[in-house]
């Protein structure tokens, strides 16, 4: 077999057979088929899609190109959440404590910023010292010890995803159902969790735009951890505009902290309540929403949430101090507010453009690997359905250059809309599909 046959046969829209599958992805994992080669398969498929059975099979061997770890030693039961992708999505944070103060373990495999949308990873790494970069046998072990852990993909678990993954950052591939489908669900196998929910995103700002095409890939993916075993539930919620306010990794960290003490935005608290129910129900701690919400929220009044994050911080080797003091996170020079240009109501907030803009002041790469600037980004004052008055704060950047401030500052006012007629605020979600 040849990688370059295998690129052609996609390019022209033919199907692979899981052998060709298995042969391109080791290859890319063991250093054999070179960037250029994965970067141009990558793109066929996105312009040639994949049909069910390749999608599976390409999870598959994804999953198994490191090993896939059997928490069965650790706790009969591990729960697991991941999103397909937004901007100022910090839920992650928020809900993998809540839930594992609630007594559930939470095993998490997260990943990097993916084009305009943040990365778990990226915004953890705010924290001064902390390692996102653990063993199979330290992830057990916090895992048994504390009851949580957030890490990225390694050399053992689930490598090909970390290689595939960069590339697609930076070579306009990741909107694609079959790579998203099987990058987030070998993550999910490979980490070894039980049962999984997944936050799928559908706007402006998500890489499913449509409510349809999320449902789409919901599906797939449901289908895909049912297929091994795995309980599975997917949420649909909209990201046609940031959740929360903050946008930017040291600024998502501490909003994050802020919803662990209970006065976080309204909606994303309110987003990270319903993800963690459906997790406190597909764990088995109960089979009530509603019931579920106040376990949740008590674990939040009672401080045992925000103590499990300073835990999880503390064995990944990251400063606690962050938790009373988020300010030791890096810091842009300059922070400075962008006044509404008129009276009315916020009608929309472009996701995707203020996504790119975050980028562009370098809270995202550009380049394969490049450094990133955790201090920048924005914090947003107005948002759909607000009403605002002209002069009024919109929203206020964090950029550490004049340069970049002016760039990221148009960019973002370019991004509102406003209406001289009062606006509803969007929904949170859409369906949930069991
Ligand atoms: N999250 C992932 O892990 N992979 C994707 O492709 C998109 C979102």
């Amino acid at each position: 077999m040849h990688a370059v046959d295998i690129i052609i046969k996609k390019r022209d829209g033919g199907e692979l057979t899981r052998q060709e599958i298995e042969f391109f992805v080791m290859g890319v994992v063991h250093g054999e088929i070179p960037d250029y080669q994965a970067a141009a398969w990558l793109m066929a498929i996105v312009l040639r899609g994949m049909s069910k059975r390749e999608t599976v099979d390409l999870t598959e061997v994804m999953a198994r190109s490191g090993d896939v770890l059997d928490l069965s030693d650790v706790a009969p039961m591990v729960v697991d959440k991941h999103s397909t992708g937004g901007v100022g999505d910090k839920v992650s944070l928020v809900v993998a404590p809540m839930v594992a103060a609630c007594g559930l373990p939470v095993g998490k495999m997260s990943g990097r910023g993916l084009s305009f949308s943040g990365g778990t990873l990226d915004k953890l790494e705010s924290i001064p010292g902390l390692n996102v970069h653990l063993t199979i046998e330290q992830f057990k072990r916090q895992l048994a010890t504390i009851g949580i852990v957030i890490a990225g993909q390694t050399a053992d678990l689930a490598p090909a995803d970390g290689i595939l993954y960069a590339l697609r950052d930076v070579t306009g591939t990741v909107e694609s159902l079959p790579l998203i489908a099987s990058s987030v669900m070998s993550k999910k196998i490979a980490a070894g969790a039980n049962a999984i929910v997944l936050d799928v995103k559908a706007g402006r700002g998500a890489f499913m735009k449509t409510v349809q095409d999320a449902v789409a890939l919901a599906k797939v993916m449901v289908e895909i951890g049912e297929g091994v075993g795995r309980k599975v539930r997917a949420a649909i919620s909209d990201m046609n505009q940031p959740l929360g306010n903050a946008v930017g990794n040291a600024l998502e960290v501490a909003e994050a902290i802020a919803t662990l003490r209970g006065y976080g935005p309204e909606d994303l608290t309110e987003h990270c309540l319903t993800i963690a129910a459906h997790m406190l129900i597909l764990g088995g701690l109960t089979d009530d929403e509603a019931q579920a919400r106040t376990r949740l929220e008590e674990a939040v009044r009672s401080g045992a949430a925000l103590e499990k994050f300073r835990q999880m911080v503390e064995a990944q080797h990251g400063d606690p101090a962050v938790v009373d003091h988020p300010e030791i996170m890096p810091r842009a020079s300059i922070v400075r507010s962008v006044a509404a240009p008129q009276d009315g109501w916020v009608k929309a907030l472009d996701a995707m453009e203020v996504g790119l803009a975050a980028v562009g002041l370098g809270a995202g790469r550009e380049k394969k690997g490049q450094p990133i600037d955790h201090a920048v980004g924005f914090l947003f004052h107005k948002k759909i359905g607000d009403r605002v008055k002209s002069g009024e704060p919109l929203f206020t950047v964090h950029a550490n250059s004049e340069a970049a401030y002016q760039v990221a500052s148009e960019w973002v006012l370019r991004a509102y809309e406003f209406s001289a007629t009062e606006v509803p605020a969007p929904p949170l979600f859409y369906e949930i599909i069991k």
